[in-house]
C-alpha cells in the first residue's frame, strides 16, 4: 500500500486538553460579564473577565508584545481559562500552548524551542487571486480501467466531475489525484466546492443551501450557489503561520514568489530551520504586507508552568517581545516567591526576573469555594459519563476543599472503576473513600514523608 505524505500538511501542535474537555470558552455574557456557571467553567469570575478582556484586545490587534500572567494556587483553573482563551479566538488566530519544561531537551537548544513556538503563535492571512473551478457538485463520476501492470485490480485513469453556479454548469475530466482530494475532503454531490487549477487541490466550502432544510440539526455550514461562471478567478484567503512557512521553505527550492512559498506547505519536510532563513522569510512577509497582499494576525503563545524556564530563556523572551513581529505572551504559574532557574540565589516573585516581570499584566485566581467545587465535579463527571450520588459528590467537593480541586477531579477516574468492581451503578461514597485511601494527594504524601518512622532513603 501507498502511504500519501504529500499531503501531511498541518503541524500544529496537538494540544493536551483531555482534563479541559469541558472547556468551551469563557463563558460571558454580551457585556463581558462572566456567568456564575457557562460554557463548561465555574466561578472564577474576575480571572475570566480579565481574560475576556484580553481576548477583545487580541481580536484588535491590540495585544501584541504584551505578556501576561496567570498566578494562582495550583488547580485553581490557570491553564482551563488558558485553554477557554483559545477557544474564544477561534481558528482563525493561532494559539500554541507549551509547557516551559518542554525547552529542556538534549537536541535542540532552548532558544530555538522557545523561537519556533513564538512563530507558530504568529500568523499570516495570505489573500491570493487564484484561476479556479468552482460551483455545486453535481456528479462524481470515476472511470475505471484495467490496471496497466496486469493483475486483478482496477485503477482509476481519470475523473468526470459536473460542477454549477448561478450562470451554468461545466463537465472537467480531471486527474485521478483529485478523485482522493476529493475523498479526502469527503466531497460529496450537493457540495460547493472549488479545484484550484493550478496545483489540483480541493476545497471544500460547505453544503449548497438549496439542500438546507435536510435535517433539523446538523452540524454542517450552509453556502449559498457560486455566481459568475464555473471557470474564473477567485480571491482565495489562507491561514498560515510563519513556522508554516519557516518549515516549508527550510530546503532549497525555486522561487520566493508567494505561490511557490506557499506551494511549499504541501509537502513539509524536517530539516533545519536557520535564522537566515527566518530572516528571509521575515523580510518576504513584509513585503508581501506593504504589498496589501498578506495581513499579520498575532496570535497567543501560551506557556504554562513558567517558573521552569531559566534566566537564559526569560533573557531571550523578553527580547523577542521587543521586535515588531511578536506574540502576545501568556504565562502561567502556581510558584509564590521562589530562586529564578538557572541564577544561584535571585528571588523573585513567580521565578521571574524582576525586569521582565515588571511588563507583565497579571491576573490572578483563587481557591474555590466548595459549592464551586462541586459544580466542577459535577460537569467533569458527566463529561466523564460518570454517574455519582449525591453523597458521594458532598464528600469529593469536601476533599477538594481540603487537598484540590484536581485530586477531587481525578479520584472520579479510579472511583468509577470502583463502582464498576463493586457492580453498583453510580459511584457511592465508600468508593470515593476507598479510592482516596489507595491514592494520597501531594499533601498527604508530604506529610508521611516528614514522619520519623518513613522508611525512605534520605
Ligand atoms: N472554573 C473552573 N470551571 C470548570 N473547571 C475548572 C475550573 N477551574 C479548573 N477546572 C478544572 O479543574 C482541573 C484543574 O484545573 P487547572 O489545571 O486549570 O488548574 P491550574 O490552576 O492550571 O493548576 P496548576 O497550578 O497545578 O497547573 C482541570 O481539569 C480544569 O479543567
Ligand atoms: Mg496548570
Amino acid at each position: 500500500m501507498d502511504m500519501n505524505i504529500e499531503d501531511v500538511k498541518s503541524n500544529s501542535k496537538t494540544q493536551r486538553i483531555s482534563a479541559h474537555s469541558h472547556v468551551k470558552g469563557l463563558g460571558l455574557n454580551e457585556e463581558g460579564i462572566a456567568e456564575e456557571i457557562h460554557q463548561g467553567l465555574v466561578g472564577q469570575k474576575e480571572a475570566r473577565e480579565a481574560a475576556g478582556i484580553i481576548v477583545d484586545l487580541i481580536k484588535m490587534k491590540k495585544m501584541s508584545g504584551r505578556a501576561m500572567l496567570f498566578a494562582g494556587p495550583p488547580g485553581t483553573g490557570k491553564t482551563a481559562i488558558a485553554l477557554a482563551i483559545s477557544q474564544e479566538l477561534g481558528t482563525k488566530v493561532p494559539f500554541c500552548p507549551m509547557v516551559a519544561s518542554e525547552v529542556y531537551s538534549s537536541e535542540v537548544k532552548k532558544t530555538e524551542i522557545l523561537m519556533e513556538n513564538f512563530r507558530r503563535a504568529i500568523g499570516l492571512r495570505v489573500k491570493e487571486v487564484k484561476e479556479v473551478f468552482e460551483g455545486e457538485v453535481l456528479e462524481i463520476t470515476p472511470a475505471e480501467t484495467d490496471n496497466p501492470l496486469g493483475g486483478y485490480g482496477k485503477t482509476i485513469s481519470h475523473v468526470i466531475i459536473g460542477l454549477k453556479t448561478a450562470k451554468g454548469t461545466k463537465q472537467l475530466k480531471l486527474d485521478p489525484s483529485i478523485y482522493e482530494s476529493l475523498q479526502r475532503e469527503r466531497v460529496e454531490i450537493g457540495d460547493v466546492i472549488y479545484i484550484e487549477a493550478n496545483s489540483g487541490s480541493v476545497k471544500r466550502q460547505g453544503r449548497c443551501d438549496t439542500y438546507a432544510t435536510e435535517y433539523d440539526l446538523e452540524a454542517e455550514e450552509y453556502v449559498p450557489l457560486p455566481k459568475g461562471d464555473v471557470h474564473k478567478k477567485k480571491e482565495v484567503v489562507q491561514d498560515v503561520t510563519l513556522h508554516d512557512l519557516d518549515a516549508a521553505n527550510a530546503r532549497p527550492q525555486g522561487g520566493q514568489d508567494i505561490l511557490s512559498m506557499m506551494g511549499q506547505l504541501l509537502k513539509p519536510r524536517k530539516t533545519e530551520i536557520t535564522d537566515k532563513l527566518r530572516m528571509e522569510i521575515n523580510k518576504i512577509v513584509n513585503n508581501y504586507i506593504d504589498q496589501g497582499i498578506a495581513e499579520l494576525v498575532p496570535g497567543v503563545l501560551f506557556i504554562d508552568e513558567v517558573h521552569m524556564l531559566d534566566i537564559e530563556c526569560f533573557t531571550y523572551l523578553h527580547r523577542a517581545l521587543e521586535s515588531t513581529i511578536a506574540p502576545i505572551v501568556i504565562f502561567a504559574t502556581n510558584r509564590g516567591k521562589c530562586v529564578v532557574r538557572g541564577t544561584d540565589d535571585i528571588v523573585s516573585p513567580h521565578g521571574i526576573p524582576l525586569d521582565l516581570l515588571d511588563r507583565i499584566m497579571i491576573i490572578k485566581t483563587v481557591p474555590y469555594r466548595v459549592e464551586e467545587i462541586k459544580e466542577i465535579v459535577i460537569i467533569r463527571a458527566a463529561t466523564e459519563r460518570v454517574m455519582i450520588e449525591e453523597d458521594a459528590l458532598d464528600f469529593l467537593a469536601d476533599i477538594g476543599v481540603k487537598t484540590t480541586l484536581r485530586y477531587a477531579v481525578q479520584l472520579l477516574n479510579p472511583a468509577s472503576h470502583l463502582a464498576k468492581i463493586y457492580k453498583a451503578n453510580s459511584i457511592e461514597i465508600r468508593m470515593i473513600r476507598e479510592a482516596s485511601e489507595l491514592f494520597h494527594d501531594a499533601k498527604a504524601s508530604a506529610v508521611i514523608l516528614s514522619r520519623p518512622d518513613a522508611k525512605f532513603m534520605k
